[in-house]
């Protein structure tokens, strides 16, 4: 039987692609998955479906297509908030398997010189952020040296720091990597009084928020 290939596609660079990744999207018959992460294999002609928001359509899409090779490309990597665990808790572990893929977390934090195994990582995707700024956010960069947020266009880095500034969170860096491992990367360095401030539009981005 084919299993599902859930594979990482890294931060989107075609060098942080593994070649381990590119190999099983090569021979696969049918790609799956957002936009973003389509579109770096247009060249390919294969069959290719895009993730919608619904993702009981997507199992449905995949239980039809049982026996075929399919890979279901995540941004990043897939243990790191992906749907891995919904496919996971649908088709049942012998169904699945999982290949790796470079975090943009891991990228953010190899940008900014720093080690990472003591971070606090947290994504606003998909998810309720102004209760997530308050309840979650908030007390992790009290508590925390080091907090990475994966976030999207309706939570800029602006937002995010005016916010905590409100909170009465002063003393914090933010870093700011948008678009990592593209052509039109930026990376960011700014403190937190300052990025309420910046003109730019980040629309792709890892925030990562440090004692100064
Ligand atoms: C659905 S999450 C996926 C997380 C991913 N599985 C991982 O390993 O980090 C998508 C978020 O990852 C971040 N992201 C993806 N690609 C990025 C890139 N090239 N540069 C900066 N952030 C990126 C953004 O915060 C985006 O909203």
């Amino acid at each position: 039987m084919e299993k599902i290939k859930v594979i990482g596609v890294g931060p989107g660079g075609k060098d942080y692609l593994l070649p381990v990744a590119q190999k099983a999207i090569e021979e696969a018959e049918i790609l799956v998955g957002g936009h973003r992460a389509l579109a770096l294999f247009n060249q390919l002609k294969k069959e290719k479906r895009v993730i919608d928001a619904r993702l009981e359509n997507v199992a449905a899409f995949l239980n039809q297509n049982k026996g075929k090779k399919v890979a279901v490309l995540v941004s990043g990597d897939p243990g790191l908030y992906s749907f891995l665990d919904y496919l996971l808790k649908h088709f049942g572990e012998e169904e699945i398997e999982v290949i790796p893929g470079l975090s943009p977390v891991q990228v953010a934090f190899a940008r900014a010189r720093m080690s990472w195994q003591d971070a606090v990582i947290i994504s606003l995707q998909g998810r309720e952020k102004e209760k997530m700024l308050a309840c979650v956010v908030t007390p992790a960069v009290k508590e925390s040296p080091k907090v990475a947020l994966l976030t999207d266009q309706d939570m800029p880095p602006q937002k995010i720091a005016a916010y905590l500034l409100a909170q009465g969170v002063a003393q914090k860096i933010m870093l700011i990597g948008d678009n990592l491992s593209y052509p039109q990367e930026r990376f960011v360095r700014a403190s937190l009084a300052q990025v309420p401030q910046l003109k730019e539009q980040f629309d792709n981005c890892v925030v990562l928020i440090t004692n100064g």
